[in-house]
């Protein structure tokens, strides 16, 4: 039996993986998904709507149903049904701030891996001498309510999985260090009305985490906490979550925020990290990878770890129970026991 001939098939295609992220990027940018939520369009409509020029309007539209995040009936373009719950703007379950981010600054700032490779220097607002991250999306309120609003989008499907899997029944009451808007905060919270709740993060975020608690009908349980986790202990509840955090900052720093998590827990209580925990084998979650490649991109000295690397971390803290448990393909989560 002769073996198949080698093709470059796989490699040019991955390697033009850019044309497909940027033609749903466009899309998000252009309200496109929110556009269609009204029902079906036809191209002539779409571009009327969106202000379309002629030449590229039908290929984009039509490499979109190629892509299989529209369907095309007859001369009608409409949402799929994934792309109608989550690309919508006008609904709850909007995750497009995140690709909205992607779009704005990640898709340029990637032009500079190589760079990074070279130097290990973040290529985002910060490679011009800029300050950390963090400094420079919040001394721009619209940057920072954007940033917030991106995270989001990646937290709160994945705490909608935890706040199912997580043992919350015996537990009164957790922080969110690191909330952000508080994607995770409310969908935890809203799952579980037992509980009560605090937002942690820097002080500027609260405008921000107000407004969406308030909309989501939760100020009575769950209230912001201003605070910089590495000057002063972090506060204290049943459970301490910590949502892509470990991973913006270098092992010492990690180290720290998860030794300030068993000081601020009581006998008992529960550290829940989330992230892209990669692989302990490093070679199967290509996102994880990738995020920390996303980590070198966007922060100084972060990167992403494996569940090993964790539990060990959290045994060195003192924890004496760690383990993980995955919640998508991508991210997983990890639990240690006071
Ligand atoms: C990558 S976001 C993660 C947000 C959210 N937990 C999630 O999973 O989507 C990291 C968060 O850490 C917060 N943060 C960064 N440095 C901080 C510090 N020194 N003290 C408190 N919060 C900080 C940021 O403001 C941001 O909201």
């Amino acid at each position: 039996m002769t073996s198949a001939p080698l093709t470059p098939h796989n490699i040019l295609q991955l390697g033009h993986g850019f044309w497909a992220a940027k033609t749903l990027l466009s899309a998000v940018e252009l309200g496109l998904f929110s556009e269609l939520a009204a029902g079906p369009k036809t191209v002539a409509q779409l571009r009327g709507r969106l202000g379309l020029h002629e030449r590229g309007a039908r290929d984009f539209l039509d490499a979109l149903v190629a892509l299989h995040m529209l369907e095309r009936t007859g001369d009608r373009y409409a949402n799929t049904p994934e792309t109608d719950f989550f690309l919508d703007r006008g609904k709850p379950s909007y995750v497009g701030g995140l690709l909205e981010m992607s779009n704005a600054r990640l898709y340029g700032f990637w032009g500079g891996l190589t760079e990074a490779l070279r130097t290990g220097h973040p290529q985002n607002e910060a490679k011009h001498g800029g300050d950390d991250l963090f400094d420079t999306l919040y001394a721009d309120p619209d940057q920072l309510r954007k940033f917030l609003g991106a995270m989001t989008g990646i937290s709160f499907g994945l705490a909608r999985v935890i706040a199912a899997a997580f043992p919350w029944a015996g537990v009164r009451s957790f922080v969110d260090v690191g909330c952000a808007q508080g994607g995770a905060t409310v969908a935890i919270a809203s799952a579980h009305p037992h509980l009560a709740a605090i937002g942690f993060d820097l002080p500027p975020v609260r405008p921000v985490f107000d407004e969406y608690v308030h909309a989501h009908g939760l100020a009575a349980r769950v209230r912001f906490q201003p605070g910089n986790f590495f000057q002063g202990p972090l506060p204290a509840a049943d459970v301490i979550v910590m949502g892509h955090v470990l991973h913006d900052w270098d092992l010492a720093k990690k180290k720290i925020l998860i030794g300030k998590a068993h000081a601020a827990l009581p006998k008992g209580g529960m550290l829940l990290v989330y992230d892209a925990v990669i692989d302990d084998d490093r070679r199967e979650n290509t996102f994880a990878l990738l995020m920390s490649l996303n980590m070198l991109i966007e922060t100084t000295a972060g990167a992403d770890y494996t569940g090993a690397d964790c539990i060990g971390r959290m045994r060195d803290a003192g924890f004496t129970e760690a383990r993980v448990e995955k919640l998508t393909g991508t991210h997983s989560m990890v639990i240690a026991t006071k």
